[in-house]
């Protein structure tokens, strides 16, 4: 049976930066605070660039590296939830500006864990025998759904897009996934309207319905058990235990969180992080930390990576990926 293989990573940080000194005059809040209680330092701002364009250079860089032409490309898979619109999909536009004109193309709204649920259904519709080339890519604009007075939100989140291109492949790449859901606590972090249960009217936007609302305290004990669990389940599923793993790639919400599952896991050694410079990006966290892992050279040939996230829904999600 035919397998995947990631062939080719990218990534792209607007330029635009915001430091924790540039909140405290937005908010009252300090540099010690965010850093001592998240990890981070700077976020980027998309400044007037929606999520297709941002998916567009992160995935150049990718096509680049993979050295497949997207006129090559099956597929599209772009996670997202901060889309350009709910349609035309992220994917269809960036399919555009892409030139892919071969590929199909579609969304996934899963949140923080929206990479690993691309990464998965990528690797299944190549092992499947349905395609031979997908892009899968992370990709947000999380500053437009952040409410700029709400300091137990704004200082936390950030802009920016990772990539991942797939290919049909003899070796095993992908060892496991394990995807995960909790619907029942979906009020700890949500956009609550602009959809069709709330559609956008001006009470939805006085009462800044369309920002992000999360109840972080609570979040912060799930997202711990929760990425454990996961990173652990995949782990089974490839046959392996936790001292197989050679890199951590987990999603970037907080530092103290990857922490804890690091001490959790006992592979404190073994946990890229990059948090302290993007703060989170929802789907492009994860995209991006594998990409500059890689780039870093923190990840060779051989080694057992296992990506781990945990976002809003709830949602969960953890891929066990051998490097070949
Ligand atoms: N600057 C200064 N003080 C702030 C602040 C800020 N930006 N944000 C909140 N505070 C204050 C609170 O008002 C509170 O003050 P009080 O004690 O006087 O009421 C105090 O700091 C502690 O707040 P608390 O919410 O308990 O802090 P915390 O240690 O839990 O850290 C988070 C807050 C949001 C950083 C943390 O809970 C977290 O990271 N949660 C998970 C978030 C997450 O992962 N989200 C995405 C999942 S994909």
């Amino acid at each position: 049976m035919k397998s995947a293989k990631i062939v080719g990573l990218g990534k792209y940080l607007p330029p635009k930066r915001l430091g924790n000194h540039d909140l405290e005059k937005i908010v009252e809040t300090s540099d010690e605070w965010i850093r001592t209680r998240t990890g981070i330092e700077e976020r980027r701002l998309a400044e007037g660039q929606s999520a297709s364009d941002l998916a567009y250079h992160a995935s150049k860089q990718a096509l680049k590296n993979a050295g497949i032409k997207s006129s090559d490309l099956d597929l599209i898979i772009v996670a997202s939830i901060t889309p350009d619109s709910f349609f035309p999909s992220t994917a269809c536009r960036l399919q555009k500006l892409l030139k892919a004109s071969k590929a199909a193309a579609f969304d996934i709204l899963a949140a923080c864990s929206g990479f690993v649920y691309g990464l998965t259904c990528g690797w299944q519709m190549i092992s499947g025998g349905l395609y031979q080339n997908i892009l899968v890519v992370g990709s947000e604009v999380l500053s437009v759904v952040t409410d700029w007075q709400d300091r137990s939100t704004c200082v936390l989140f950030g802009d920016g897009a990772g990539a991942a291109v797939l290919t049909q492949s003899n070796s095993k790449c992908f060892l496991s996934s394990h995807l995960g859901a909790d619907g029942s606590r979906s009020d700890l972090l949500c956009l609550p309207a602009g959809g069709s249960r709330k559609p956008a009217s001006h009470t939805t936007v006085e009462k800044k319905l369309h920002c992000i609302k999360m109840r972080g305290n609570e979040l912060f004990r799930v997202a711990v058990r929760v990425m454990v669990d996961s990173a652990r389940i995949a782990l089974s599923k490839a046959g392996l235990k936790e001292n197989d793993l050679d890199i951590l790639i987990p999603h970037q919400a907080n530092k103290r969180i990857i922490d804890s599952v690091a001490r959790t896991l006992k592979i404190e050694d073994k946990v890229y992080i990059n948090v302290s410079r993007y703060g989170n990006m929802s789907s492009a966290s994860c995209a991006v930390a594998l990409c500059e892992a890689y780039q870093d050279g923190k990840i060779k040939k051989g080694d057992i990576v296992v990506l781990d996230t945990f976002g809003g829904g709830l949602v969960w999600g953890s891929c066990v990926i051998k490097w070949v």
